[in-house]
């Protein structure tokens, strides 16, 4: 498997916790590293277009304000597997399903504000990417340097 690259948000409830280091630590433990990151306060255009893909959902107006809610930090993560790796060290979307030590069992507060985002597809990646950043923003780590 070739290193490869997702976009990962740590949401509101995150950040309100204090959470971060905390996040980034089992990322980073799992072999991701951050080539680009930023803080946001999204807009609801921002999180409305971000989303997109759920407009049709009934909880997507609630998912629009709770992301709203406060800031955020947007990040590209890259890895060996980096799509499936940084979604099996959130664990489920619903923290009442999420394994035991994912972040969202540590601590997502609801299936809403639940703590982090990650693509889902290699596809959806680079466009999740595409959307928050420029390929310019995205630094190069040597991976044969451990
Ligand atoms: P995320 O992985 O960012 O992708 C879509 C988001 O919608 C999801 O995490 C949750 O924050 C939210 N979501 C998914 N399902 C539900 C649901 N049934 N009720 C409320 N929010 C949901």
């Amino acid at each position: 498997m070739a290193v490869e690259r997702t976009l990962s948000i740590l949401k509101p409830d995150a950040l309100q916790q204090g959470v971060i280091g905390k996040i980034l630590t089992k990322l980073e433990e799992a072999g991701l590293k951050p080539v680009a990151m930023k803080m946001m306060h999204l807009t609801r255009p921002e999180a409305e277009g971000f989303y997109a893909v759920h407009k049709e959902r009934p909880f997507f107006k609630s998912l629009v304000e709770y992301m709203t809610s406060g800031p955020v930090i947007v990040q590209v993560l890259e890895g060996e597997n980096a799509v499936a790796k940084n979604r099996e060290v959130m664990g489920a979307t619903d923290p009442a399903k999420a394994a035991e030590g994912t972040i969202r069992k540590l601590f997502a507060k609801s299936i809403e504000a639940n703590s982090a985002h990650g693509s889902d597809s290699a596809e959806n990646a680079r466009n999740e990417i595409a959307w928050f950043f420029a390929q310019t923003d995205l630094v190069r780590y040597d991976w044969k340097k451990r």
